[in-house]
């Protein structure tokens, strides 16, 4: 039987750890289908999705740096992805694009299925106003934390930012020198600081203590922000690397209607980064 095909298009697209996920997915549902990552500029999506559609493919990831521009391309938008204003999954639907956005789903369910973490009534931070916030606000608010701050370098953008998600629930918004005195049950960083192994600057007393920090970027070794959590009273301080297989997960739910289990996905995952020099 013919494999269905699916890619992640990225670029740089070399250390994706996509393909390894849905080959484990697709071995532990029996699903028959293969899956590639591709190296795709910017400038060459669109060609990119037309060429992969012509030649059969059925579903895409799209990662940094065309989630943006997946959302400018896709011709039906899910409404996370609208909120959003990105999206990282493409698939055909009577051959209208259609585009969706798992990354804030895949947040909230690595939170509160994985880590058991409650996010109703509690108050809760987000480090920085770019994308990757943008992506998790949406389903953040849906939890009805009892605050839902916004703290960035910039305070414009955090702003502005709020400012767009006004309709749906309020966020109160900080910069960065005005954190001193405030104080959340979970701490979720979504700069891009960690990359380059740096911090933005917090208050000591800033989490509860006991409570939870959040680095939506994964890596074989602590990141900067998870340390954090753990040098000021974190019960919980981790890593991203959840969210990364939940989205997935969630992905190939929509592809393939089936849910495939992440738990051992992550494990592994996690197993194979800890062997990484
Ligand atoms: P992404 O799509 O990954 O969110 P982005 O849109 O470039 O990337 O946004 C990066 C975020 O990290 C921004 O909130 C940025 O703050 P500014 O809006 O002030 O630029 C934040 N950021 C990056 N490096 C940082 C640092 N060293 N300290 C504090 N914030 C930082």
């Amino acid at each position: 039987m013919a494999l269905d095909h699916y890619a992640v298009f990225g670029h740089p697209i070399g250390h994706s750890k996509s393909p390894a996920i849905h080959a484990q997915f697709a071995d532990q549902t029996g699903q028959k289908i293969a899956y590639t990552a591709c190296e795709v500029p910017p400038g060459c999506l669109e060609v990119a999705v037309k060429a992969f559609r012509a030649g059969g493919g059925q579903g895409l990831n799209l990662t940094v740096p065309l989630k943006e521009l997946g959302f400018a391309l896709a011709q039906e938008l899910t409404p996370r992805a609208r909120l959003a204003g990105a999206v990282n999954t493409l698939c055909w639907r009577e051959e209208r694009l259609l585009g969706d956005n798992t990354d804030g789903i895949g947040l909230i369910r690595d939170l509160t299925l994985n880590l058991k973490l409650t996010l109703t009534g509690r108050r809760v931070l987000i480090l920085g106003a770019g994308g990757a916030a943008r992506g998790i606000l949406g389903p953040l608010l849906e939890q009805r934390p009892i605050q839902l701050a916004l703290a960035n370098r910039t305070l414009k953008r955090a702003q502005e930012l709020a400012a767009r998600f006004a309709a749906l629930g309020e966020i109160s918004v900080f910069g960065l020198a005005d954190l001193a005195g405030h104080r959340f049950d979970l701490i979720i960083n979504a700069t891009s600081a960690s990359l380059h192994g740096e911090l933005p600057p917090l208050p000591d007393d800033l989490l509860i203590p006991g409570g939870a920090c959040y680095d939506l970027m994964y890596a074989a070794q602590p990141t900067a922000f998870v340390r954090w959590g753990l040098e000021h009273g974190a019960a919980l301080s981790v890593d991203g690397l959840g969210m990364l297989v939940e989205q997935a997960a969630e992905a190939f739910w929509l592809w393939r209607g089936v849910r495939p289990k992440t738990r051992p996905v992550i494990q592994t995952l996690r197993a194979a980064l800890g062997r990484t020099p």
